[in-house]
């Protein structure tokens, strides 16, 4: 296992390229299995969520690979199973349910287990596909679906906005036949870039963006190119790390326009966020940062994937800020590892008091998941002496070239083994 060893207190100053969004590659590379033809894609991070994808395109009998930021999926003769090898490390696997189902009338996916940040069902995907005409059985820890008849379009309301549970049924829905309406849907802008991808490929879909998308079913997709939007996440995550370092960054293909929640609150507690013909150029003001309040929502509310990162400007901000986190309960595992670095933070509930002004400085601490690892990565970034951030490969799933995009702007990062 690999390790960031980060020694802080470095202003960050340069030019940051963003990459490709992950959570918008991972649901379009998974709807090739929905499509006749031959897709390429670009803008498609070297991820490991995203080589796990394509590992699973293949077991699917498609023949996907990356290289260069392009993936290229050729046709092949559908395998209806995704096994729990591959399930069990990447949750986003069961968004090959609704597009196998449309394909081939019958899928077998591993149930994906809980995983660190909460227990995560899967159930509004299966309720709206069983309105769609699908049958499921759980056997041996897989879910075997079955809708030998095809699927049907149906009037579905999810209980909560889920952003794969749209995913899923978007996809499935494009093959259906006739009219699917779905209501109290996400709004992520990774399904609108989903749903620009299948009308890409011919399928009818409106309202994407919105809290009802209608789809009418088409008999078949056909083969596109297409770009990957750039990813939000990743923006955030380095418009912080100008903020906590005291530094100045530049952020080429930032998609500021996705990013309005986020980048209120960072204004709002001192940082100068402006766009330039260039990108976008982030650093906090003269007066420094101060505390703010946040609470996560579903978009186009704060984002859950900022809140553990926004968390580390708040412990180096004047004054108090409550972060509430209201999408994943078990979603602040980042905190003691924070306060072993000398934050101040209150856990109650879903709410934390962070009580900023203390100066972090440099500990050994354990990624749990992909967000927690980032703040970990910008906590060390902002504090003085050595950090060691263990089990990285949390932030490996998310992140592109972490260490060689934040030691061009200065940071001084590197990657070792646990050994070392
Ligand atoms: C996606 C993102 C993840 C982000 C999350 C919320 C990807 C690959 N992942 O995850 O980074 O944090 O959106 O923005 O895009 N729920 C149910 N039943 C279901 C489905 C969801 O109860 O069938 C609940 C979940 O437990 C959670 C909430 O709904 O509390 C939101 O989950 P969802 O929007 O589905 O998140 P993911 O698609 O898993």
């Amino acid at each position: 296992m690999d390790s960031f060893i980060i020694e802080g207190g470095v202003p960050l100053r340069g030019v940051i390229e963003i990459s490709g969004s992950k959570n918008a590659a991972l649901p379009i590379l998974m709807a090739s299995i929905a499509v006749d033809d031959e897709v390429s894609y670009a803008n498609v991070p070297d991820l490991r969520d995203i080589h796990t994808t394509i590992k699973l395109l293949n077991i699917l009998g498609r023949e996907a690979s990356l290289e260069n930021g392009v993936v290229r999926v050729k046709n092949g003769t559908l395998g209806k199973e995704a096994p729990y090898d591959l399930v069990k490390t990447m949750r986003a696997s069961v968004l090959c349910l609704g597009p196998l189902l449309a394909r081939l009338g019958e899928a077998k996916v591993s149930l994906p287990g809980g995983c660190a940040i909460g227990a995560r069902p899967v159930d509004q995907h299966l309720s709206a596909l069983e309105k769609m005409g699908a049958v499921f059985d759980l056997e041996s820890g897989y879910i075997h679906g079955r809708c030998p008849d095809g699927l049907r379009g149906a009037h579905i309301r999810f209980d909560m906005p889920t952003v794969g549970g749209t995913e899923n049924v978007l996809m499935a829905a494009s093959l259906a036949r006739g009219e699917t309406v779905l209501e109290n849907v996400a709004r992520e802008p990774e399904i609108v870039d989903l749903a620009n991808f299948l009308i890409r490929c011919g399928a009818r879909i409106e309202g994407q963006g919105t809290t009802m998308i209608r789809v009418q079913g088409v008999e078949r997709l056909h083969g596109c190119s297409y770009a990957v939007m750039p990813d939000r996440i990743e923006a955030g995550t380095f418009l912080i790390a100008a903020g906590v370092t005291g530094g100045e960054l530049l952020l080429k293909n930032c998609p500021i326009r996705d990013m309005s929640a986020v980048v209120d609150k960072l204004r709002a507690a001192g940082m100068i966020i402006e766009e330039t013909p260039e990108g976008v150029l982030a650093r906090t003001g003269e007066n420094g940062l101060t505390g703010v309040d946040i609470s996560t929502r579903p978009h186009p509310g704060f984002p859950t994937d900022m809140q553990a990162q926004f968390m580390v400007l708040m412990c180096c901000a004047r004054g108090s800020g409550l972060v509430e986190e209201n999408i994943f309960e078990n979603r602040f595992m980042h905190v003691q590892e924070l306060v072993r670095m000398g934050a101040d933070i209150h856990v109650t509930g879903s709410s934390a008091m962070v009580r900023g002004g203390r100066p972090l400085t440099g500990a050994p601490v354990m990624a749990s998941d992909l967000r927690a690892g980032a703040a970990l990565v910008l906590a060390g970034l902002a504090a003085e002496g050595e950090t060691r951030v263990q089990r990285i490969y949390h932030v490996d799933r998310g992140y592109e070239h972490l260490e060689a995009k934040l030691s061009a702007v200065g940071a001084r990062i590197r990657r070792v083994k646990d050994a070392d």
